[in-house]
């Protein structure tokens, strides 16, 4: 192609030359000429470039398709006969947003603490209600570490947002750190929200070692379609996120009119806490298709957007809806009957949660004794992190094994991997994934 624009050119050119100096009856002739040439060429650049642009497609569209294929083995091994899909590394990598807001920088250093592994990627947001002198705090708690700056894998977001409980302005923060994520790290497998108040049940090798064995297209995204009143009463009204220009914070302000029921697409709700792909996320953030952007936007105007984003795209895209698994992998216990906000958990809760054989719980209350246990009956956490295989320096004279690093693919699963294989199991099931996106 580029040997037919060079001669086009040479010959326009050329022929150029002489139109003004010689004879001009021949001019008509040339020019038919020259558009019968352009039309030539142009078509066949043309039918050139759809003809490729078409065959892309069709690549694309065999790539999606066998994405989607893969959705049904939910076990690596059951890909083991499709190398592409196979995933690059065995031991997979995960991607943490811890986020907190005033007086909660030690909270959020404790919980980076307790799910800290050198092969995962940290971001933390403090959100713009918290003192700079807190934030400064927490930036500098994460600069000291010895560990934390040789490994380079956590990040404090340097420009804090403005965070309206329930509102947009959540959302559009997840999505930042999302995108921060993606630009810095390249090889990460899953994003995970947490909270200050949240903490770990299991170590991060039981975590890393169970999610080896998992396909890498589960989402772990709790959800359920709106419907009957409540779909009435969640996407009727509008509501203004002040958080989105203001610069001092104030509550949603709710308008009196109110919208019509949305038909392009369904609604679905669910937990606020999510565990997502990489290529879920991609697909939200690069925006290549435009449905993610327009739930965005029609999300700006919604109560309590975080429980609604992520779940609202995944069961309207059909390249993802057979990977959402309906479970957000935290343990929350909630009054009876239910209040606003989940119940603080105490020491009471440590069996059920057990029992539950989740990965992580909430709420907790700061420093309480229950943390306490966790760490020392859940996480063997004796110095700064939860115990992993990783962690190979002597620990006589009450110093920290993890203070020399060891291989960070190598794992020693205990009992938690145990109570997590039994839980995954469980949401692998056909009974289980019939529930992904009901229609
Ligand atoms: C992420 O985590 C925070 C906890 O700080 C939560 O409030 C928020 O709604 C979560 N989800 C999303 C999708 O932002
Ligand atoms: C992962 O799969 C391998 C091979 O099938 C198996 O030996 C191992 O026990 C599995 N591990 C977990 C945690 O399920
Ligand atoms: C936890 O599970 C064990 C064994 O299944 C059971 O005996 C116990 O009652 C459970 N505890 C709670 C608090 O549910
Ligand atoms: C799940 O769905 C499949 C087909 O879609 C069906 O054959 C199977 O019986 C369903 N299982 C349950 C437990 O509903």
């Amino acid at each position: 192609m580029s040997i037919f624009g060079k001669n086009f050119k040479k010959h326009a050119h050329s022929y150029s030359g002489r139109v003004y100096n010689s004879d001009r009856k021949w001019i008509i002739p040339f020019f038919v000429s020259l558009v019968v040439w352009i039309t030539l060429i142009s078509a066949a650049i043309f039918g050139y470039y759809s003809s490729s642009s078409l065959s892309n497609n069709q690549d694309l569209l065999s790539f999606n398709m066998a994405k989607s294929d893969d959705s049904g083995g939910y076990f690596v091994e059951m890909n083991m006969d499709k190398p592409s899909d196979f995933p690059k590394e065995k031991a997979p990598r995960l991607a943490y947003l811890i986020s907190g807001t005033k007086g909660d920088s030690k909270r959020m250093m404790r919980t980076l603490q307790a799910v800290y592994h050198p092969r995962n990627q940290y971001i933390l947001h403090m959100d713009l209600e918290a003192p700079p002198r807190e934030r400064l705090e927490l930036t500098m708690a994460v600069k000291n570490d010895q560990t934390f700056a040789e490994v380079e894998n956590v990040r404090v977001m340097a420009q804090s947002n403005l965070v309206t409980y329930k509102g947009p302005t959540m959302i559009a923060t997840t999505l930042q750190a999302i995108a921060i994520l993606l630009k810095e790290s390249l090889s990460w497998d899953w994003f995970i929200n947490l909270s200050a108040s949240d903490y770990p049940l299991v170590t991060q090798d039981d975590l890393l070692h169970v999610f080896s064995n998992l396909s890498r297209t589960l989402n772990f995204i709790e959800h359920t379609k709106l419907t009957g009143w409540k779909l009435n009463q969640r996407a009727k009204p509008i509501i203004v996120d002040p958080g989105l220009y203001l610069s001092k914070k104030s509550d949603l302000a709710i308008t009196s009119q109110r919208r019509s029921l949305p038909t392009s697409f369904n609604l679905f709700t669910g937990s606020a806490w999510v565990m997502l792909t990489r290529s879920f996320v991609e697909y939200c953030i690069w925006g290549y298709e435009n449905l993610p952007r327009t739930i965005l936007m029609y999300y700006t105007n919604f109560v309590s957007s975080p429980e609604g984003y992520f779940h609202t795209v995944i069961c309207n895209t059909k390249e993802f809806t057979s990977t959402a698994i309906s479970h957000d992998l935290h343990y929350i216990a909630w009054d009876y009957p239910p209040k606003q906000h989940p119940r603080y958990l105490t020491i009471k809760d440590f069996e059920k949660m057990i029992n539950s054989s989740a990965p992580f719980a909430r709420k907790f209350p700061k420093d309480d004794v229950v943390l306490d246990k966790i760490d020392k009956e859940l996480l063997g956490r004796t110095h700064r992190f939860s115990q992993g295989a990783w962690c190979v320096g002597g620990s006589d004279h009450g110093s920290d094994p993890c203070a020399v690093r060891g291989d960070d693919s190598v794992f020693r699963p205990g009992p938690g991997a145990a109570r997590l294989s039994g839980l995954f199991a469980q949401l692998l099931s056909d009974d289980f994934k019939n529930k992904s996106c009901p229609v």
